[in-house]
């Protein structure tokens, strides 16, 4: 069973999907994790995120980035947006992808384009939607809880601007595939939401 879970920053993707994997007891890959370990990696090399061949050379980071709590800041998701327009970075992230999709047993992954590219054939497709002001008001919620200061304002433009990103680039850009059942998170709380999601999957994997 490959349950396929995309939408943009902030919808609540990444929460949804880690509670897929724990009810369904399955293994759970957060594949935005690995675009922004390139955008990390660029910035360590002195490289610049928006030239392919830089791009390219970070997309050999080494594991131990993975853990790194840095890469969920909003700086680095930035960075992963930029890199990950780019051909050459989709196509040398691919194969561990889909490789974690394959596995005996299936799996969760979570992303923009894992529906319609890395497992085009997954048994559950959710695409994860909020409206922007439901969604910067989490990240809001989230940045003050950590104590930053950062304005709704601004974080609002930030988020636009990487949908932006995301939705118009060339390769495998955001979009929901033609199977994939939209859930809109916009007035759900978290213990709602993740509700839904298990009763769609549960309902999309019994017809298959
Ligand atoms: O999901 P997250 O916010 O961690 O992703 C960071 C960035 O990585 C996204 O804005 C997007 O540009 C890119 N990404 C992608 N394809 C994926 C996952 C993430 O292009 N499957």
């Amino acid at each position: 069973m490959i349950i396929a879970v995309d939408g943009p920053t902030a919808s609540g993707k990444g929460t949804i999907a880690k509670a897929l994997a724990r009810h369904f007891g399955l293994p759970h890959l957060d594949t935005g994790l690995l675009y922004r370990a390139v955008g990390r990696q660029v910035e360590v090399d002195g490289g610049n995120p928006d030239d392919p061949a830089d791009a390219l050379a970070a997309c050999a980071f080494p594991d131990a980035l993975l853990a790194d709590p840095d890469l969920r800041s909003e700086a680095t998701g930035g960075l992963a947006s930029r890199v990950s327009v780019h051909p050459g970075v989709r196509h040398a992230l691919y194969e561990r992808q889909r490789q974690f999709a394959l596995q005996p047993g299936g799996a969760v992954l979570d992303g923009r384009d894992i529906g319609t590219v890395i497992a085009p054939e997954a048994s559950a497709k959710l695409f994860v939607i909020a409206s922007v002001a439901a969604r910067a008001q989490r990240r809001f919620l989230e940045m003050q809880a950590q104590g930053r200061e950062v304005s709704l304002a601004e974080i609002a433009a930030d988020l636009e601007a990487r949908d932006r990103r995301d939705r118009e680039r060339a390769e495998a850009p955001l979009r929901a595939a033609p199977d994939a059942v939209e859930l809109d998170t916009s007035a759900l709380g978290k213990e709602a939401a993740i509700a839904l999601a298990i009763a769609l999957v549960e309902k999309l994997t019994a017809k298959a």
